[in-house]
């Protein structure tokens, strides 16, 4: 096997680096990114310092769902270019060194997919059952709140109902996402056939892994049972959030789709080095089996705890101490702090120095870190006007849901659609662009950018950083996370205080420790004791 230079498998030392095609750079003027951008961009991707890109889709989509609708899965849709500019693609990111890992999403195609269209031109075409089918339902049930007839309750993550009757062939289809998403029937074995071919295609082109979409919900309850309510469910849900009112209970997460799983990682293995990254939430203790029995399902079941858990020195650490607990000898940790699905970090925490906090935090824990586009420039959330929302989520449960403001163009200059394109992107560029550039924090010494390339510097070029142990220090500092990382050759103390005050953070052991780096990028000093700054993190060296 390929490993780095610290003896680890890439996957595991590296860091990844999300790019949204749609929102890169634009090469050709259509006011949408697309290959030939991403690749004029690698040197940036490159010289920032991560390892690996992973891109969102780029397939032939009717993008209902921006691309997460999937017509053709051995294609380029035409909006990012070419089979021809893919393979430019993967061959300039691996003579750069760089990894590339894409997008596959199982779980439905799109409605135009040739196979759905197969499947829906009559009950007995042979592709009938490679999608879900059902009768209408002849029992009333006054709890289903998609209203009688339906098939059973569940509901669409995008609102309303996850069934659409088809009146042509008289039956309802399921759909978990919007209706142009038909879920596949993964318990029908040509789709397995057909899908694990589709998986050879991208593989035998050189790409180094795959991030699959909500993976979970590929094998669903046989008898397709109904969810049980929620009965913590939000009361202030839009009336048409089905989904959120009811326990993820029978649609995803059963036991069978380990079975999958592992078939998906026999495919993968009769390649060399390659990598298996999976979407998935739940409970800890559910969410830890996606590594396998013996590692033999995903390498990397994404771990997005870190998002959603309180901005505080406890938070985090009780994220992190649970993970790390729970985590079995061979699986590797993982951390997501931002993605094209959530509020930008810099939004979500509150500001800029907490995600100058942030960034130190998802840079120096144990496990492989994944960023988005932007993030190592402090985007925030754009602003999208109610009627420029253009997301499916967005449109259907409410402005507020809309993942449009972290999807908003990449800013490269202060020029007038920011460097992203010379035409109208196809979303607003944030009003913040002529400030917040790529230009403009290169060469600032005190940059989000700068902060960033010195953190990844720093991780390649510190094996306790990217491969060592972790282990936190009890301090007495309040709101202050302490941790150590340790590999054979060096110790690493990195401290971040999460409140917006000063504090004092005493070295374990009186021992001292030399600054390698601050949030703030102003200080080495070699001491004891260190006086953080509100929201400062500091990575030590400790001596002796
Ligand atoms: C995943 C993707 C999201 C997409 C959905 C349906 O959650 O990250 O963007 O809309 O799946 O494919």
């Amino acid at each position: 096997m390929h490993t780095s230079p610290n003896s680890k498998p890439w996957w595991q030392s590296c860091v990844v680096y999300q790019v949204y095609p749609r929102s890169f750079k634009d090469s050709n003027g259509d006011g949408v990114g697309d290959l030939n951008g991403i690749i004029e961009k690698l040197d940036y991707i490159r010289d920032l310092g991560v390892q690996a890109i992973w891109l969102s889709p780029f397939y032939p989509s009717p993008m209902v769902d921006f691309g997460y609708d999937i017509a053709d899965y051995c294609d380029v849709d035409p909006l990012f270019g070419s089979l021809d500019d893919f393979d430019r693609l993967v061959r300039e990111t691996h003579a750069r060194g760089l990894k590339i890992i894409i997008d596959w999403v199982p779980n439905h195609t799109s409605d135009q997919h040739p196979w759905f269209k197969e499947s829906r031109s009559s009950r007995d075409n042979p592709k009938r059952d490679w999608y879900i089918w059902r009768s209408p339902s002849l029992s009333q049930n006054s709890e289903n709140l998609g209203g009688d007839g339906l098939p059973n309750n569940w509901g669409s993550v995008f609102g309303g109902p996850a069934w659409t009757f088809d009146p042509h062939t008289g039956q309802y289809y399921l759909h978990q996402f919007v209706k142009e998403q038909p879920d596949l029937n993964w318990r029908n074995p040509e789709v397995q056939t057909a899908m694990f071919e589709t998986l050879r295609f991208w593989l035998r082109r050189g790409v180094d892994g795959f991030r699959m979409d909500v993976i979970a919900m590929t094998v669903k309850d046989k008898e397709l049972r109904d969810n049980p309510t929620n009965p913590n469910a939000s009361p202030n849900l839009p009336p048409n959030d089905i989904y959120g009112r009811l326990l993820e209970k029978y649609n995803l997460d059963q036991d069978d789709v380990h079975e999958l799983i592992r078939q998906i990682r026999g495919v993968l293995d009769e390649f060399d080095d390659r990598c298996g990254i999976g979407e998935l939430w739940g409970p800890l203790p559910r969410w830890v089996r996606y590594y396998g029995q013996n590692g033999d399902e995903l390498h990397l079941p994404f771990n997005f705890r870190l998002m959603w858990v309180p901005f505080s020195a406890e938070g985090i650490r009780g994220s992190v101490d649970e993970l790390e607990a729970a985590l079995p000898p061979f699986a590797w940790p993982n951390y997501v702090l931002g993605n094209h699905d959530q509020p930008r970090l810099a939004t979500r925490f509150g500001g800029q120095s907490q995600a100058r906090l942030a960034a130190m935090l998802l840079l120096t824990l144990r496990g492989t870190p994944t960023l988005y586009y932007g993030d190592e420039l402090g985007m925030e959330n754009g602003y999208i006007p109610p009627e420029k929302v253009v997301d499916p989520q967005g449109k259907n449960l409410g402005h507020a849901r809309t993942r449009d403001v972290c999807r908003t163009p990449m800013q490269w200059d202060d020029s007038p659609f920011a460097g992203f394109s010379p035409n109208e992107p196809w979303l607003p560029v944030s009003a913040d662009f002529q400030t917040r550039n790529m230009n403009a924090q290169a060469d600032d010494p005190a940059s989000m950018l700068t902060l960033y390339r010195r953190l990844l510097q720093l991780r390649r070029e510190t094996p306790a950083l990217a491969v060592g142990s972790y282990s936190p220090v009890t301090v007495s500092a309040e709101n202050c996370f302490v941790y150590r990382r340790t590999s054979d050759r060096a110790e690493c103390i990195v401290a971040l205080n999460f409140s917006a005050e000063n504090r004092q953070v005493s070295l374990p052991n009186a021992r001292r420790g030399k600054i390698l780096l601050s949030t703030h990028l102003d200080r080495h000093e070699t001491l004891e004791t260190i006086s953080l700054r509100p929201f400062e993190g500091v990575i030590l060296a400790l001596e002796g």
